[in-house]
C-alpha cells in the first residue's frame, strides 16, 4: 500500500472541483486499513478524509488531511431469514450498479433508490433516500474500523443513529451528546435487509401516476420502480458525468405548524408535506425557485435550471469553478431564503 502525494481530486468529486490530496491512499481491504492504521498511527488520529464516490462532498482547497479512497469490493447474500434477504456490499461498491444487480437476482426492495450517485459505503453515512425510500428502511447492519484503535466493529440501525440524510457518520466526535463517528470510522461492508414479500413503494405521485396508468389488472414490478425511478431522475437532476454537482444542495427544512402558517402568510403556494410527528416539511427547492434562484450564477457556480435545489459546475477549462464560488452561491441561497421566509436552510453535503 503506497501512500501518494499531491494527487488530483477532481476526477473523485461529483462536483468536478480542482483540489489535490496532500497525502492519497487506496484500500482495497480490511488488511489495508489495519496496515494503514498501524504503520501511520498519526495521520489516522487526524480526521482523515475517507472517500467513497466523492458525490456529496463540497472541496473548497486543498485537502490537508490524509484522504483514504475507499475501493473494498464485493457483493453476496449473506444470509436469510424468513422474511428477509440479507445482502452484503463491500463499502467501494457502485451503488447503482448494486441496486440492478440485487433486482437481477430478484431481490427487490433497494429499486426507489436507483441511480444515486456514489458507493455503498457511503449509503448509510447520510442515509440516502428518495421516492418515499431511505436507506435505513432497508439497512441490515455494517462492518467498520475505529481508524483510531485498529478494532473492527459493527452497527445496527439503531446505533448508527440515522435520520433524515443523517447520521453517526457525519458527526465529529466529542460533540455534546452525540455519538460521532465522522473521520474516526471506515466503513468497510453493508448489509441490507431485502423483503421476501415486497410490495411496490408508490407514495411519491409521479409513482403513483404512473402505476395508475398501468391499470389495476397489471401489479407493478420492481424493475418497472427502477425504470420510472431512473426516466424521473433524468429529467429532474443533472448527471454528475455530465454536469458536476453534489446533488440536492439543501435539506428540506421541517417547520412547526405556527412557522409554516407564517410561510404560507408570506406565499399561500408553498410546497408542505405534514409529518407524522405534526411537524412540517417545506420543500427547499420550491422555495429557493421563489426567490428567483433557478438557474441564476455566481462565479462559475450555478443553480440547475430544472430543479433548484441542485448547485451545480459552470466552470470552463480557463474559468474553473471553485468551492469558495460554490459556497458563495450557497451563502447568497440562504441569506435570500431567510430574508423572503424567515427561514435558515441547512446544507446537506460536507464541506471540506
Ligand atoms: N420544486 C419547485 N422548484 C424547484 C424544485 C422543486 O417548485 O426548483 C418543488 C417541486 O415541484 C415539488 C417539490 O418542490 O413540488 C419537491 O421537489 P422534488 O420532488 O424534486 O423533491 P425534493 O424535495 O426537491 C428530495 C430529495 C432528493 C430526492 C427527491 C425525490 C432532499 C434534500 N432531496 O428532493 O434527493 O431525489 O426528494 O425523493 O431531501 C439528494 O439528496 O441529493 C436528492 C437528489
Amino acid at each position: 500500500m503506497v501512500v501518494e502525494k499531491h494527487v488530483p481530486l477532481q476526477a473523485y468529486n461529483s462536483f468536478g472541483i480542482q483540489a489535490s490530496a496532500l497525502q492519497w491512499v487506496r484500500v482495497r481491504s480490511v488488511d489495508d486499513v489495519l496496515t494503514l492504521q498501524r504503520e501511520h498511527p498519526g495521520w489516522l488520529r487526524s480526521a482523515p478524509l475517507v472517500l467513497g464516490g466523492g458525490s456529496n462532498l463540497v472541496l473548497t482547497g486543498d485537502v490537508q488531511q490524509l484522504v483514504i479512497k475507499v475501493d473494498i469490493a464485493g457483493r453476496a447474500l449473506v444470509a436469510e431469514t424468513p422474511t428477509h434477504w440479507v445482502v452484503q456490499a463491500g463499502a467501494g461498491e457502485n451503488w447503482h450498479d448494486l441496486v440492478a444487480w440485487t433486482l437481477a437476482q430478484g431481490w427487490a426492495g433497494l429499486e426507489n433508490l436507483a441511480l444515486i450517485p456514489g458507493t455503498a459505503g457511503a449509503s448509510p453515512v447520510q442515509n440516502i433516500g428518495a421516492y418515499g425510500v431511505e436507506l435505513q428502511d432497508r439497512f441490515h447492519s455494517l462492518d467498520a474500523v475505529d481508524l483510531h484503535t485498529g478494532r473492527v466493529f459493527s452497527l445496527d440501525a439503531a446505533q448508527c443513529g440515522f435520520g433524515y440524510r443523517d447520521s453517526v457518520f457525519k458527526h465529529a466526535p466529542g460533540q455534546a451528546g452525540v455519538l460521532g463517528l465522522a473521520g474516526r470510522a471506515l466503513i468497510t461492508q453493508v448489509r441490507f435487509a431485502l423483503p421476501k414479500r415486497w410490495v411496490p413503494e408508490l407514495g411519491y405521485l409521479e409513482l403513483a401516476r404512473r402505476a395508475e396508468l398501468l391499470g389495476p389488472q397489471h401489479p407493478v414490478t420492481a424493475r418497472q420502480v427502477f425504470d420510472w425511478v431512473c426516466d424521473i431522475r433524468r429529467a429532474k437532476l443533472p448527471d454528475p458525468a455530465v454536469l458536476g454537482n453534489a446533488g440536492s444542495f439543501f435539506k428540506n427544512p421541517t417547520v412547526t405548524p405556527e412557522q409554516c402558517a407564517d410561510i404560507i402568510g408570506r406565499d399561500p403556494k408553498v410546497v408542505h408535506y405534514p409529518l407524522a410527528d405534526g411537524r412540517i416539511k417545506l420543500a427547499a427547492g420550491w422555495l429557493i425557485d421563489a426567490c428567483g434562484w433557478k438557474g441564476k450564477t455566481i462565479g462559475q457556480a450555478g443553480v440547475y435550471d430544472k430543479q433548484a435545489l441542485v448547485l451545480v459546475n459552470r466552470g470552463t477549462a480557463d474559468q474553473p469553478c471553485t468551492g469558495g464560488q460554490v459556497m458563495t452561491l450557497a451563502k447568497a441561497i440562504q441569506t435570500s431564503v431567510y430574508e423572503r421566509f424567515g427561514l435558515l436552510l441547512e446544507i446537506e453535503p460536507v464541506v471540506v
